[in-house]
């Protein structure tokens, strides 16, 4: 067997947050847009899991990926990311905790594009019910937001699911193909329990 290469999930944040083009990250227009706003959105937070989770278990391929009896369970880490995601300052921290979102999805087979496509159909229910609560000027200001934080969330998410999925098939090269996706699956769950000691 060949190496284990430790990860690094800072090195990989630093790296994915630097090579976005620095236009397309929020801004401080855009932080007190969602600071102004922080309580509305909060109240959102029903409708948005209901929303997403009808939307995941309508579509037949990612209603395949869960699990008997799990629904309530995925709503309610959700809830933790929308509360997090619009209840505090999105910071350093914030899109560090993106990447162990990335990564944790691995071992369920969720794959990038299932999860970039959630993320304009927040943003539009987000921006639909700010132009009736908010009026058009700030619902302008919410798509933005929303577009800014939707890119970079979506690279970071995708990119360390990427560079997790890479890195594990990259360490396991070699190894007698009956074994490889047994050997998959254990280097996933090092990646996972690497990234949540280095997180928490
Ligand atoms: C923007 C898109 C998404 C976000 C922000 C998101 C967020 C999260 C979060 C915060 C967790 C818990 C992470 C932890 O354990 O610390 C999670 C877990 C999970 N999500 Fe998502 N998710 C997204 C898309 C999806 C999609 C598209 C699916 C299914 C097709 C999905 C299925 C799951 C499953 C099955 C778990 C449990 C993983 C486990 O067994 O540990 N997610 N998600």
């Amino acid at each position: 067997m060949t190496g284990q290469r430790a990860v690094d999930v800072a090195a990989l944040i630093d790296g994915i947050i630097a090579s976005l083009v620095p236009a397309a990250l929020p801004q401080a227009d855009d932080h007190d847009t969602l600071a102004r706003n922080r309580q509305w959105l909060l109240g959102l937070e029903d409708e948005i899991i209901t929303l997403f989770y009808d939307s995941l278990y309508a579509h037949s391929a990612t209603a395949a990926l869960f699990q008997d009896g799990e629904r309530a369970a995925r709503e309610q880490t959700l809830r933790g990311w929308w509360q997090r995601t619009v209840g505090a300052p999105v910071d350093l921290a914030y899109f560090r905790w993106m990447s162990l979102v990335g990564i944790v999805h691995i071992k369920r087979r969720v794959t990038n594009p299932m999860m970039l496509s959630m993320l304009p159909i927040v943003s539009e229910r987000v921006v639909t019910r700010a132009r009736a609560d908010l009026g058009e000027a700030e619902a302008q200001r919410l798509q933005q937001v929303f577009s800014r934080l939707s890119t970079t969330i979506g690279a970071i998410i995708s990119e360390a699911y990427t560079m997790g999925f890479v890195g594990a098939l990259e360490d396991l090269a070699g190894l007698d193909p009956k074994l490889t996706a047994r050997m998959l699956d254990l280097e996933v769950q090092r990646i996972e329990r690497e990234s949540r000691a280095q997180l928490s």
